[in-house]
């Protein structure tokens, strides 16, 4: 199935390596202190929040579950990690590193949360370096007793950090191919329990347990929705009972490995007919999307192209009675159509420096359309996501008839299509010189 990422794991390191001591060099700045995060309490409680590590830190370390812990980058020497691993009886501790990551640093074991601040001090004795002139990267509140306010976080930093990023390595890409491979398991198994008529609870277990995920682990919480629930577009809820009529089922859903995320979405309808064939011309655009993605494209001008190809298919559908070109320079297209078109993918679902070119300056987003979360020019080794989408929203139509001429909507059309929610098809792709690699129709080839 997918491929491998330990073989690429050193060579990561290398890379990554090279790029922060790039990075610290122009922000004139002698070394890195990464930490993992702190895990925050239910206010009055002793339960905490589900932990997720800051995301700099897992683009070193494949420990998705590791707080209190630091990771020292100093140019020229192994990177220094500070491994956190209690003494425990409540809680099962962290189990010892494990050789095919942990082979890549120096490790060095604390038994108490801010042991790396001892761990840090030993490091910086006899050296020039004190921790005061060293940038941090994280949100412990930890840090604010060891840095100055001005090199937590730095912006220049943080930028180039975010930018770099953008280009995936070999092992990432393994790491996202690998959750897309997991993602396309679970993806088929849920359609199943759809067609079997099983509940958005029923199908959300089926696709948990195919994936063998917990809820903690998905990369953002499933959207699973039958029927108009699809208009939803981040539709949270879990409804335990079956609808009377079932007409159509949207799930949006990923996995993760080594925190890397998946972000897929398909759209089915139970029967033929209209929508049926609506979804049938919703793949056939995204497909064809994706056909255009290549190194060099300006992602914010494919999806205003594709905002003018959802407003020739709604006319198509005679869902709206004006031309394309009318219906975006009006608005209209966006009352069916308004999100973006994807967004970079990697360690956050959204993943960082969509929004600003590589010398860090902003790249606004095309007027009207406050959605759209990347307006660069792609390059090869980006990896990000295409998904245009059309629903039938209940609050955006009726803004739009209370400001707006009614005329241009076929509101008998929409009333026929409603009960079945919207339409979103979501793939996941690598961007190359010639073209793209298309991770998910790949994925699901495979299963
Ligand atoms: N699943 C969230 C998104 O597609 O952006
Ligand atoms: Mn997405
Ligand atoms: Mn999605």
């Amino acid at each position: 199935m997918a491929s491998e990422y330990k073989p690429h794991y050193a060579a990561h390191i290398a890379e990554l390596q090279r790029r922060w001591e790039a990075a610290l060099e122009e922000e004139g700045l002698q070394a890195a202190l990464v930490h993992s995060g702190t895990p925050m309490y239910s206010f009055q409680d002793d339960y905490q929040y589900a932990f997720r590590p800051n995301p700099n830190f897992l683009a070193w370390l494949p420990l998705t579950q590791q707080s209190d812990s630091t990771l020292l980058i100093v140019p020229g020497e192994r990177p220094h990690l500070v491994y956190f691993q209690p003494v425990d009886y409540w809680y099962l501790p962290p189990s010892d590193p494990e050789s095919w990551w942990a082979d890549q640093f120096d490790v060095e074991v604390v038994r108490n949360a801010d042991g790396w601040r001892a761990a840090l001090d030993n490091k910086l004795a006899g050296r020039s370096l004190a921790a005061r002139d060293i940038a941090a990267i994280g949100d412990s509140p930890s840090l604010a007793d060891v840095f100055r306010p001005e090199r937590i976080n730095p912006d220049g930093l943080v930028t180039r950090l975010h930018l770099a990023r953008t280009r995936k390595t070999p092992y990432e890409v393994a790491c996202i191919e690998e959750a897309a491979g997991l993602a396309a398991v679970a993806h088929c198994e849920a359609e199943r329990a759809f067609r079997e008529g099983e509940s958005e609870f029923n199908i959300h277990q089926r696709y948990l347990s195919a994936c063998e995920h917990s809820d903690a682990q998905l990369p953002y919480g499933n959207i699973v929705a039958l029927n108009s629930h699809g208009a939803v577009l981040h539709y949270q809820g879990r409804e335990r009972s079956v609808p009377a009529e079932i007409h159509s089922f949207l799930l949006d859903a990923g996995c993760t490995v080594n925190a890397y995320a998946s972000d897929i979405t398909r759209t089915y309808a139970t029967g033929a007919g209209e929508f049926a064939d609506l979804v049938q011309a919703m793949n056939t655009l995204e497909l064809d999307l994706v056909g255009r993605v290549r190194a060099g494209l300006d992602y914010k001008e494919l999806f205003l192209q594709s905002h003018l190809e959802i407003a020739a298919i709604l006319k198509s559908f005679d869902i709206i009675r004006a031309d394309a070109e009318t219906a975006v320079e009006s608005g209209l297209s966006s009352v069916f159509y308004p999100h973006g078109l994807g967004h970079f993918l990697g360690l956050q679902t959204h993943d960082v420096a969509g929004l600003i070119d590589n010398d860090g300056t902003a790249i606004p987003r095309p007027d009207g359309h406050p959605a759209l979360r990347l307006t660069r020019v792609l390059e090869a080794g980006n990896t990000l996501t295409i998904e245009p989408g059309l629903y039938f929203i209940e609050p955006l139509l009726q803004a739009w008839r209370e400001t707006n001429d009614p005329a241009v909507i076929n509101w008998s059309k929409v009333e026929q299509l409603m009960p079945s929610g919207g339409i979103r098809i979501e793939d996941n792709v690598l961007v190359t010189d010639n073209g793209c690699d298309n991770l998910t129709r790949r994925a699901f080839a495979e299963v």
